[in-house]
């Protein structure tokens, strides 16, 4: 490792500060010229001296002897409207400090841009044009180093997955905590009992809460961070690629930004579009093409039910030449025709967009056996699933079939077919594909989170735009604001969502605060029946939430992109609390976070893109909480028709999830609503402007 001489005495500092004047940011060079910063926060230092740089493979002279040559400075306020989002117009509001340094013994040069914003700090490297054409990372040096022993939500770095439950702990806690943080499965790819995912929710103090993550993740390896415990400095730590290096660039090159929201009350970090606002505005002159969805599948009877994805059982299965025509099917395979006749006429009834359905190609037979690099040609379908006939079915129904491409992490062969692919989606109407990424990615040794692979996932939500069509990716790097410059990158999942199946209850309250920082998650929400062994008699998991804590999730966890995932027959036993899910819209003009703490409990209320009506979602973590819900964001003088989905006074999320009361009454602006929350549950609320 290299030595960190942000220890030593600075030089002359530089300062940017954010616009209202509360956020400022310090750049010096220590002693031995290696560059360093400090942020101050209402006039206390917040980031202490952190160190800033990088190693390389094949250079010397771009972590110290620097000296600066120039500094620029800019300053931007600009309104921007979103395609699609929280907000439909957001304001982008900085001041910008460059530091121009060189390294005379290298002939080196780096520049350091900072921007302060009011809420947060964003800092990137930018690599001139300079004798070297290309370098090879070997580390980034960039610090972030704390202000004490304060509180974090995180889960442990890996280079594969951020599929894990929060831990909420002291930063000297983490070490204590890194075997529980990875529930029994260590991977291997645990790269230090100390190492932590972005983006991570910290708290200093009840009035300083700060969140570390990335923005516009563009050819360049995921940003893991690395706790030294005995300072509490967190350092970046970016995945490897499979020759072990961490990054080749090709210069002129930028780095994405660091990023640090900063604010005094949880809802700050929740409202902050900092991340948003650090990527490029969108490249793409259409963008009508791009529509929210909500949508329904083919996936919960599946992933809790029991079905299948495959059509047969097969031993010793190879695709090259397994012949289905002389199959015998197994009988449990999901996307046949007649059952996604059902969802289909399930959608239409219901006003859905969308039938997501899974299992629809040949493959699946052994599609995580051995690591293959062809398991799927996403162009064939089983021979029980009429293509041609279910989109047009579909398209009679003013419904569209979503596209599902599980690579099952064999990005060659998925590359190979992508242009078949997507031409498929083309001839038949998909305008959108849920694609996935399960197993140990291909080629061999090359990460999820990796240089190689994050350029994949680019890539196939560019060659996506091409043919109008919108990506949801599954297993992919976790997002870095980057829908704002590809709108039709609508979802990812990177975290845990539905399909596991017994989360604690407070993992809705703080994926607002972690994972959705970057971008919408396709979480899957909307389970209505939590006993799951009562139609699957194998399935001895229960869904630890109730039924309205799932429908405030629409509201909770903003995406553009939502799904129903319970099975029709489940929505059609409680209809009246379907109407909600129904209701709720999937794009906003306005949204206002309430109230929140990270892992206890949150409330947002959103106002309709298309209407004047608003709706409110709050959740709780497994306490159960009384709030008093103010109404007074509602248009003053205006009588809104209130609908409210509320947990009844017993309902639990491990017994009695469906005790749930539904009210219908008429509210003001003047108005306060007492709402009781059970342990795992929540309120969703619909507002109807008379
Ligand atoms: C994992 C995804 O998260 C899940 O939604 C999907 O059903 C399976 N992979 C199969 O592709
Ligand atoms: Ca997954």
């Amino acid at each position: 490792m290299t030595a960190i001489l942000s220890a030593l005495p600075a030089l002359a500092a530089d300062r940017v500060a954010s616009p209202d004047g509360k956020i400022s940011l310090d750049f010096s060079l220590t002693a031995d010229g290696a560059p360093q910063y400090t942020v101050d926060y209402r006039g206390e230092e917040l980031v202490k001296a952190s160190a800033l740089g990088f190693e390389m493979k094949d250079a010397r002279g771009f972590d110290s002897g620097f000296t600066v040559e120039s500094i620029t400075r800019a300053s931007s306020d600009t309104m921007w409207a979103p395609v699609w989002g929280e907000n439909d117009s957001i304001r982008d509001n900085y001041n910008a400090m460059t530091v121009q340094l060189v390294n005379r013994r290298y002939g080196t040069h780096l520049n350091v841009e900072f921007r302060a914003y009011d809420d947060g700090i964003g800092l990137r490297y930018v690599f001139p044009k300079q004798k070297k054409k290309r370098l090879t990372v070997t580390d980034e040096l960039t610090e972030f180093a704390m202000p004490g022993d304060i509180t974090a939500w995180w889960i442990p770095g890996d280079y594969d997955t951020q599929e894990y439950e929060y831990i909420r702990s002291s930063l000297s806690g983490i070490r204590r905590h890194a075997d529980d943080a990875h529930m029994g499965n260590v991977s291997s790819s645990m790269f230090s009992p100390t190492g932590v995912q972005t983006s991570l929710m910290l708290k200093a103090n009840d009035s300083t809460y700060l969140n570390i993550h990335e923005a516009a993740l563009v050819d360049f390896p995921v940003m893991h961070l690395n706790l030294d415990d005995t300072d509490f400095v967190f350092r970046s730590w970016l995945t490897p690629g499979r020759d072990g290096d961490k990054a080749h660039i090709k210069l002129p090159f930028s780095t994405p930004w660091r990023v640090i929201m900063i604010g005094d009350r949880a809802t700050d970090i929740l409202a902050s579009n900092l991340v948003l606002n650090l990527n490029e505005p969108t490249k793409y002159t259409d963008t009508s093409w791009i529509k929210p969805v909500k949508y329904i599948g083919v996936w919960w009877e599946m992933i809790a039910g029991g079905k299948q994805w495959s059509y047969t059982d097969a031993e010793n299965f190879d695709l090259a030449t397994f012949d289905y025509s002389k199959a015998k099917p197994h009988g449990r395979h999901s996307a046949n025709t007649d059952n996604v006749k059902r969802y289909i006429d399930f959608a239409a009834a219901n006003g859905f967009d969308q039938v997501l359905v899974e299992g629809w190609n040949v493959g699946w037979e052994d599609w995580l056996g051995k690591e293959k690099d062809y398991v799927f040609d996403f162009v064939t379908p089983y021979p029980d699933f009429d293509l041609k006939g279910l989109n047009d079915y579909a398209r009679s129904k003013g419904v569209r079939l979503m596209m599902h491409h599980e690579s099952s992490g064999s990005i060659p062969n998925y590359e190979r077919w992508m242009d078949r692919a997507y031409d498929l989606m083309d001839r038949y109407g998909y305008n959108a594909v849920k694609s996935g990424y399960v197993g140990n990615i291909l080629p061999k040794g090359e990460n999820h989170y990796s240089q190689n692979s994050v350029n994949h996932y680019l890539r196939a939500v560019q060659k996506a735009a091409d043919h109008h069509i919108m990506v949801n990716a599954h297993e992919a790097a976790r997002p870095t604001g980057l829908s704002r410059t590809y709108p039709n990158l609508i979802g990812n999942e990177s975290a845990m969502g539905t399909e596991y199946q017994n989360m604690s209850p407070g993992h809705v309250t703080i994926l607002p605060f972690t994972r959705l920082k970057g971008g919408p998650m396709d979480f899957t929400p909307g389970i209505f029946e939590a006993d799951l062994s009562k139609y699957n008699p194998g399935n001895h998991e229960h869904k630890r939430a109730t039924v309205a804590n799932q429908l405030a999730l629409y509201v909770t966890m903003y995406s553009p992109l939502q799904m129903a995932a319970d099975l029709p027959e489940h929505y059609e036993a409680k209809a009246d609390a379907f109407q909600f899910i129904k209701d709720v819209p999937v794009d906003w003009k306005r949204s206002i976070y309430l109230d929140a703490e990270p892992g206890e409990y949150l409330v947002v209320a959103r106002e309709d893109k298309h209407s004047d009506d608003w709706y409110v979602g709050g959740v709780t973590n497994a306490d159960a909480r009384n709030y008093d819900l103010r109404l007074d964001f509602l248009e003053p003088g205006a009588t809104y028709r209130a609908r409210l989905y509320m947990d009844g006074p017993t309902a639990h999320y491990d017994r009695n999830q469906d005790k749930y009361i539904i009210t219908e009454f008429d509210v003001t602006s003047a108005d306060t609503l007492p709402i009781h929350m059970a342990p795992g549950g929540g309120f969703a609320l619909s507002l109807d402007k008379l």
